[in-house]
């Protein structure tokens, strides 16, 4: 059977992945009895997102603005789950055992290491991004994506590095702001040449090379009654897993707050941003041409699904069937180079 949906009313203490240390924080979401099930609004016309190095002025006052009404909402009321801070815990509760897996309460449900990974982020990014949308009473409002995949975007965006925006986040690893290059193998590499050579390897491998079925890059199986964390994907085990450690913030100890731990990595606003990329590699797999199959057919995946808030304050169940096709849910993203695509040094 499929992973079923928690139960927030028996939403409990979050723990640390690794050392099930309890953290001290209370995640869990606003409690309602009402729960919809959501349809997708049909779709006229694509929103792009567009890469966050090139984003207009006229994109970013918009996007800063709709980033401080999310974080206003957690003065003005706490309860409002579309709130900065009740977003951020969105992630906390799914990946710390706040939440129980229905009908299994000694088995955390967890949504990384497995196959719904990529599902899990792109249902949590999709109303996010309607909520600044309608915070700002533009609908068409997209989010960016951090381009890490290409040289031009292997900094951290500016964007997110401007100590006035709201957009900033001061648990970060200083020595990783800009201008420094990722490293997406956190290799310690020094050298930027090197380290982007490296980088562009990496893609390669984690999206072509290392992918000799969809398992490979969507994650181990994960169903009712499955232990959590059942085994990563190439490209959730690499690039994006680099990006978490490489902005997170030594200086936090033991858990590299913000980007360094799954309970506070969404109090960074760049968190969303490095997922839209996450994302738009799930979305540029499916297309590419190898001889892996690019879909999961099965029920137990298709089925699978997750409760969000949605830009109206309503709880809506979503399945994975539903966002396996991201242009359906409405988005799509700004074309540019995947230089990795043939690179095979
Ligand atoms: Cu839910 Cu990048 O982690």
């Amino acid at each position: 059977a499929p992973i079923q949906p928690p139960e927030f009313k028996v939403c409990g203490e979050a723990h640390d992945v690794e050392t099930g240390d309890p953290l001290d924080v209370n995640c869990c979401p606003p409690v309602t009895d009402k729960i919809i099930d959501y349809k997708l609004p049909p779709v006229t016309k694509l929103r792009v997102r567009p890469p966050a190095h090139k984003v207009t002025k006229e994109y970013l006052a918009k996007y800063e603005e709709a980033m401080r009404r999310m974080r206003a909402l957690d003065k003005d009321d706490p309860t409002d789950p579309r709130g900065f801070m009740q977003q951020a815990n969105i992630h906390c509760a799914y990946c710390n055992g706040a939440h129980d897996q229905v009908g299994f309460k000694d088995l955390d449900l967890q949504v990384h290491e497995c196959w719904l990974f990529f599902p899990f982020h792109r249902w949590y990014l999709y109303f996010y991004e309607r909520i600044l949308g309608k915070l700002i009473d533009d609908p068409n409002f997209t989010l960016p994506f951090w381009n890490w995949d290409n040289p031009k975007g292997m900094r951290m965006p500016k964007i997110f590095d401007n100590e006035t925006s709201p957009l900033y986040d001061a648990n970060r690893n200083q020595s990783n702001r800009p201008p420094a290059i990722i490293d997406l193998g956190l290799t310690g590499i020094t050298d930027d040449v090197q380290k982007v050579v490296n980088n562009l390897t990496i893609m390669h491998s984690e999206m072509i090379r290392s992918v000799n079925s969809t398992i490979d890059f969507m994650g181990q199986p994960y169903k009712a009654g499955s232990l959590p964390r059942p085994g990563m994907g190439t490209s959730e085990r690499g690039s994006h897993t680099a990006v978490h450690v490489w902005v997170g913030d030594p200086r936090n100890d033991p858990y590299h707050e913000d980007m360094g731990n799954f309970y506070s990595t969404g109090r960074d606003p760049l968190f969303y941003c490095h997922h839209s990329n996450v994302d738009r590699m799930w979305s540029i797999w499916r297309t590419l041409k190898t001889d892996v199959p690019k879909d999961l057919n099965e029920p137990d995946f298709l089925n699978a699904s997750f409760l969000f808030y949605d830009e109206n304050k309503q709880l809506v169940r979503v399945k994975v069937a539903d966002c396996i096709d991201h242009t359906k849910m409405g988005y799509d993203y700004e074309k540019v180079d995947t230089p990795w695509l043939k690179y095979k040094p």
